[in-house]
């Protein structure tokens, strides 16, 4: 069947209308809720499911899409399967989407399949290019630092990517505060801004609190925190047991069944009551609270079917916090 986009995928005057937010200092505006590809759209999922998902997530003004070398599994399979997406649905939507890739785990065998080399971001950029049938991506992310490769080689291998034109803006994820405020100053210098960084961040992991976010927001880089749902434990899903079509009841999720313990429960039991007195459910409230910090250009979330993107979507419908309401959930979780 033809896709064609929902005419009123801009109007904010919809049922969910989509909140676009400047990405630093850049012109570049991202929607307030990103679409990631790690889990759900390799080759051990379910075409039709994911392709739903896609469609679901342009159609509410979702247009950006994440991707990396290796999400799958195997790797290389999501950017595989979204090139077929892409091609049959999206390729008169071109123009209208922010498509990002990365690279900086291990990819393939050998010395130059992994880390931070020219060589191997060069390459790796080629093949992602290949396997989406794209000619460009809007973002090329260094994946996470490399320590035994110079950051000027890393950075400048940035620079050239963007001047082959193979890549519209460049940005780096997983870099601690201080190696992406160094960062940051050598893309300055070669003339490649840094757009963006890609850090995990969420109720449950707030390490960017402590300098990276000070960073971002002072020199102008956006920022797009990854697994803003704890890969699915900010939700109300765990609060039963672990259900069998889960995550963390996936061999090859990420989540483990273990990170799922009776202290994680009793806190998300907590959380859950205060996102159910803001009537909301918990995921969009652990969505909400991300956004509430200006600095946060984006959420990046991860969704197994289209109800999950909805329901998710429905956050921006209350983003305010009382004092009150953030001094309890702050109670929650340093406890
Ligand atoms: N830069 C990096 O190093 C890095 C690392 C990791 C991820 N990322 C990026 O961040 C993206 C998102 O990561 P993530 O998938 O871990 O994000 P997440 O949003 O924290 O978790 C997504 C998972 O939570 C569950 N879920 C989502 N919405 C729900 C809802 N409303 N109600 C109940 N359950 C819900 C689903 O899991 P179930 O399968 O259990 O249904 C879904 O797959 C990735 O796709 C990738 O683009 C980047």
């Amino acid at each position: 069947m033809t896709y064609l986009a929902n005419p009123a995928r801009y109007d904010q005057t919809s049922t969910r209308p989509m909140e676009y937010r400047r990405c630093g200092n850049s012109g570049l505006r991202l929607p307030a809720i990103s679409l990631g590809l790690w889990h759900n759209f390799g080759g051990v999922d379910v075409f039709e499911n994911y392709r739903a998902i896609l469609q679901a997530a342009f159609d509410n003004g979702i247009t950006h899409f994440d991707l990396a070398n290796n999400y799958g599994p195997p790797p290389g399979s999501a950017e595989e399967n979204f090139g077929v997406i892409m091609k049959k649905d999206f390729t008169p939507y071109r123009d209208e989407l922010v498509i990002s890739t990365k690279a900086g785990y291990l990819m393939w065998p050998g010395p130059y399949g992994d880390w931070g080399s020219k060589k191997y971001l060069v390459a790796s950029l080629d093949q992602s290019l290949k396997r989406m049938g794209l000619e460009y991506v809007d973002i090329f992310y260094h994946h996470r630092p490399d320590p035994n490769t110079p950051l000027e080689e890393t950075m400048a291998a940035l620079d050239l990517i963007v001047r082959q034109g193979k890549a519209l803006y460049v940005g780096i994820s997983n870099y601690k505060a201080e190696e992406a405020e160094k960062a940051i100053a050598i893309l300055k210098q070669l003339g490649t801004p840094c757009l963006i960084h890609q850090p995990k961040y969420s109720m449950f992991e707030r390490w960017v609190e402590g300098g990276l976010l000070d960073v971002l927001g002072r020199e102008g880089v956006g920022c797009i925190p990854f697994s803003p749902l704890a890969q699915g434990l900010l939700t109300d899903k765990y609060l039963k047991g672990i259900p069998n079509d889960s995550r963390a009841s996936k061999a090859h999720g990420f989540l483990k069944s273990s990170q799922v313990t009776p202290e994680v429960v009793a806190r998300l039991e907590q959380l859950n009551a205060i996102a159910i007195d803001r009537g909301q459910s918990l995921a969009q409230m652990a969505l909400a609270w991300l956004l509430k910090d200006e600095r946060v250009t984006s959420v990046l979330i991860g969704a197994s079917r289209v109800s999950q993107l909805l329901d998710s979507l429905d956050c921006l419908k209350n983003k305010n916090f009382t004092e009150e309401e953030l001094n309890t959930i702050e109670k929650v979780l340093s406890k």
